[in-house]
């Protein structure tokens, strides 16, 4: 089991969830993040954490998103691990809630 990171990270990316990951399973990419299902040692620690409530236990993660799981599982394949909180993105209050920001996904 792991966790997922949705669609309504995109163009957020809080940040406010690698705080309390204890195995570092956290990747960025340009305007999203993503869990590595390989380390996550579903500690739940950080669903409640994110402002955006993009985060679900892979067993939860909604009807329309169940392509980031597949999707999280391929990014942290290439994407660095992030550690540290660095701040939501510049706008991330605007998109918080918008649909559709699958589109605008940068890799
Ligand atoms: Fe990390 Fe725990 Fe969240 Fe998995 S559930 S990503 S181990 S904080
Ligand atoms: Fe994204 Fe939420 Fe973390 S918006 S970066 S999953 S705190």
């Amino acid at each position: 089991m792991t966790f997922v990171i949705t669609e309504n990270c995109i163009k957020c990316k809080y940040t406010d969830c690698v705080d309390v990951c204890p195995v570092d399973c956290f990747h960025e990419g340009p305007n999203f993040l993503v869990i590595d299902p390989d380390e996550c040692i579903d500690c739940t620690l950080c669903e409640p954490e994110c402002p955006a409530n993009a985060i679900f236990s892979e067993d939860e993660v909604p009807e329309n998103q169940q392509h980031f799981i597949a999707l999280n599982a391929e990014l942290a394949k290439s994407w660095p691990t992030l550690t540290e909180v660095k701040g939501a993105s510049a706008d991330a209050d605007e998109w918080n809630g918008k649909p559709n920001k699958l589109d605008l996904l940068e890799r």
